[in-house]
């Protein structure tokens, strides 16, 4: 049975990543909304449509009134802003976000929310597991952590709305997804901006110094963006099981440190162009990079027993995770 779909946030990484693999599918009839549609180019196919449009216009509340399902990506997701439009980070993570689910409410309807990984804050023991790990946060004048505050209260929301049968969900706590079309390059020694892969890359492709924030000792376990698709579709196709759950989509044999990342992508880059990078390792401070009110954290593996329970593995390690992502950038204009 074909499944009808709103993605909100459908040009974004993982958004256009999804539609792309939706429309592979076959399953789904996908309207995509999004305020931009660059990473969208070339993803094509009579069923998708997609409406450049606000999330609280009445063309999306429309499209999300005429699905069966919701699928709500739209957020802030770079540490950067975190620390430099704290407000709006909390506004469209929480307050717009808040928005969606009343309309899922209200008409009944479905809702996928991407939460993310950094609501568990610390690191509280060997690994995170969806309804035992405790969430802990920094303090308040740290503002990193209002984008895992906001998120942890919209799940908190969504929770009680399900408790209360008015809500039929799932939420996604995403570990570090990588793949084509991941946030953008900037220049040589730019500091802020993207989240890491990016950063490493744009050093690879100009010959910039790769930043290690505060010695690059702190572990990420890093997931295909193809493992997460199939994570979503073995989510959307087993509601009896998948309503009303958490769970952590992440790959936990990728948990490396940063600096391991980088010395990787060098090792990668080296293969695909046949010399090694100019690049530099350079250690910077969390402040320095990012400015003040960042804190850095260490994370511990996923618990993916939940996921495990629907059939879903990841199947891509470190390596291939890595190159495929790199080489959809190695012929990206160079940014100056
Ligand atoms: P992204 O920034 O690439 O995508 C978000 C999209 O939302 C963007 O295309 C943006 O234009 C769109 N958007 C923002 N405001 C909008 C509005 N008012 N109306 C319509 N569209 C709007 O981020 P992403 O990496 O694809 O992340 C998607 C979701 O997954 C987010 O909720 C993020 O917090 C969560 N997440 C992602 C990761 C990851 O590994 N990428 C990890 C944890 C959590
Ligand atoms: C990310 C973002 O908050 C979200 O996208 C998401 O919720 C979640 O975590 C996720 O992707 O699962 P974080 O992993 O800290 O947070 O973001 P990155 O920018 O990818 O940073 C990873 C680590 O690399 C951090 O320790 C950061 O300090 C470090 N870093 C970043 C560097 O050492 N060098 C850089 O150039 C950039």
């Amino acid at each position: 049975m074909t499944i009808k779909v709103t993605v909100l946030g459908a040009g974004g990484f993982i958004g256009s990543n999804l539609v792309e693999f939706m429309l592979g599918k076959g399953d789904y009839d996908i309207t995509g909304i999004d305020v931009t549609a660059d990473k969208l180019a070339g993803i094509e196919g009579d069923a998708f449509d997609f409406k450049m449009s606000d999330i609280m216009a009445d063309e999306a509340v429309d499209a999300c009134i005429e699905s069966d399902l919701i699928v709500d990506l739209v957020a802030y997701a770079n540490p950067s802003l975190y620390i430099e439009q704290p407000l709006d980070v909390f506004h469209l993570n929480f307050t717009t976000n808040m928005h969606v689910v009343d309309l899922a409410v209200k008409h009944s309807k479905r809702l996928i929310q991407y939460s993310t990984c950094e609501v568990y804050g610390k690191p509280t023991g060997e690994t995170w597991h969806e309804d035992e790990s405790d969430l802990v946060m920094g303090p308040i004048d740290k503002q990193r952590w209002i984008y895992a505050s906001a998120k942890q209260l919209l799940e908190r929301v969504i929770y009680a709305y399900g408790a209360d049968n008015q809500l039929d969900y799932s939420i996604i706590r995403p570990f570090n997804f990588v793949g084509p079309r991941f946030d953008y390059l900037v220049a040589a020694g730019s500091t802020g901006g993207p989240r890491v892969f990016s950063h490493f890359m744009s050093a690879l492709l100009t010959g910039g110094p790769m930043y290690l924030v505060d010695g690059g000792n702190q572990h990420r376990a890093f997931t295909h963006i193809d493992d997460a698709s199939e994570a979503f579709h073995k989510i959307v196709t087993q509601p009896e099981k998948s309503n009303r759950q958490i769970y952590n989509v992440g790959n936990p044999d990728n948990n490396i440190t940063i600096r391991s990342l980088a010395e990787m992508m060098i090792e990668i880059y080296s293969e695909l162009n046949g010399e090694r990078p100019d690049t530099e390792l350079v250690e910077i401070s969390g402040e320095a990079f990012y400015g003040e009110g960042y804190e850095d954290v260490d994370r511990i593996p996923p618990n993916i027993g939940k996921m495990t329970d629907l059939g879903w593995t990841p199947t891509h390690g470190m390596k291939e995770t890595l190159r495929d992502a790199m080489e959809s950038y190695l012929d990206a204009p160079i940014p100056v």
